[in-house]
């Protein structure tokens, strides 16, 4: 039988312990404000969801700014810039000379990793295996969240409710008259972890005739590679050695880059696909990160973003909860979306350049005018290499601030 209600309060209920409830939970922190977070999985499943590793600049200072970069500074590998690969041939686009600032590759986990030790040790609470969340009332003034957790129903009462619970979020799902704005592209991609050593310090982006591939890393130990596939592309398709022969024949080796193989150590297929849902905001409930919107992994942009909006959600919080000012929570929706829409547009951008869509001579033409451009061009590489290591987050929080 199910044991009686536990009730407990807190000024914010975070739902979700991914990138962008757990940056919450530490911005609240820091502003003295009290919140608890619920997480439907057990602590090491979240650790080890294995997601894209690249951090943008403003990231890197936000993560440093709140005392959480340890770790990330002596373990991240420092990046500064990319590399574009198309008929063969590499061509570099440095970050740090195009615009003074670097990129950190560390896996998205890790950073998971870091804000969930920290926020244990500050004794902030994180509540794991809290299953059947359900936010109650969140168009009053008293929301309060349900779960259920060792089979005892519990109730936390609070002021906002934060809803950080990714794309198949409930959060999202009570926010009335939402609309969403959505592309699904022809493609997947296939990744793998292998225990491989990188041999070089910069990801390389290939476009190729037979598809997309990317070189990418975790740690001088152990390699990141995608593949462009076919949508829902069956893994049991793919033996270590046809991942391997494909990945030979896609990245620029004929150009002196060098691949390490290994053994596959995680391997797995990620649809590709964009969509803003809006408004990101009901009442007393705030949506963050891919609860509200998905990007296509090309250029890695969905944790930065994620965390992007926690910055923006935590300063209309504070204004609401200390500065007397609750309708600044409505500036939340369109204060997110510039920021939304301009990192749609880069992961968009970054996708349609690279990938193979099929036949169509026009749009290759198109494609390799583009990758041209990007590759000659100081304007163009710098607009590029502006996006890539992150637009500031201050210029956008400041609006809510
Ligand atoms: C990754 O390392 O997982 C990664 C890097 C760059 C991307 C996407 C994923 O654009």
């Amino acid at each position: 039988m199910m044991g009686v209600v536990a009730a407990d309060e807190t000024e914010v209920a975070i739902v979700g312990a991914g990138p962008a409830g757990l940056v919450l939970s530490h911005l609240l922190a820091a502003r003295d404000i009290d919140c608890v977070v619920l997480e439907q999985r057990d602590r090491a499943y979240v650790e080890h969801r294995v997601r894209a590793g690249v951090l943008e600049h403003p990231t890197v200072e936000l993560l440093r700014s709140l005392g959480l970069a340890d770790r990330l500074d002596r373990e991240g590998l420092a990046h500064r810039g990319i590399q574009l690969a198309f008929d063969g041939v590499r061509h570099r686009i440095d970050f740090l000379e195009l615009t003074g600032r670097s990129i950190t590759v560390y896996g998205q986990q890790e950073v998971v990793k870091d804000l969930i030790a920290a926020r244990l040790a500050a004794g902030g609470p994180i509540v794991f295996e809290a299953v059947d969340v359900t936010p109650i009332g969140v168009d009053t003034d008293h929301p309060l969240v349900r779960y259920r957790r060792d089979d005892q129903r519990h109730e936390l009462r609070c002021r906002i409710v934060a809803g950080c619970d990714g794309s198949y979020s409930v959060c999202a799902g009570m926010v009335p008259g939402r609309a969403v704005a959505e592309r699904r592209y022809p493609f997947a991609w296939l990744g793998i972890l292998a225990r491989a050593a990188p041999t070089q310090d910069e990801l390389v982006y290939a476009s190729h005739e037979r598809g997309f591939a990317l070189y990418s890393m975790r740690s001088p130990e152990v390699t990141r590679l995608y593949l462009q596939v076919a949508p829902g592309e069956d893994l049991a398709a793919w033996s270590d050695d046809r991942i391997w022969t494909e990945l030979a024949a896609r990245l620029p080796l004929a150009d002196g880059f060098r691949l390490n193989t290994g053994p596959i150590i995680e391997r797995g297929v990620t649809g590709m696909h964009s969509s803003v849902a809006t408004p990101m905001r009901y009442g007393k409930l705030l949506i963050a990160g891919d609860a509200a919107h998905i990007v296509p992994a090309t250029g890695a942009k969905g944790m930065n973003l994620a965390i992007a909006d926690a910055t923006v959600m935590a300063a209309a919080i504070e204004d609401a909860l200390r500065g007397g000012r609750p309708e600044r929570l409505a500036d939340y929706t369109s204060t997110c979306l510039s920021r939304v829409w301009r990192t749609q547009l880069f992961s968009h951008r970054m996708t349609t350049m690279l990938h193979r869509f099929g036949d169509d001579p026009f749009q290759r033409q198109l494609q390799r005018a583009e990758l041209d451009l990007v590759t000659s061009s100081a304007a163009a590489a710098t607009d590029l290499a502006e996006q890539y290591a992150g637009l500031p987050f201050a210029t956008f929080a400041e609006r809510v601030g």
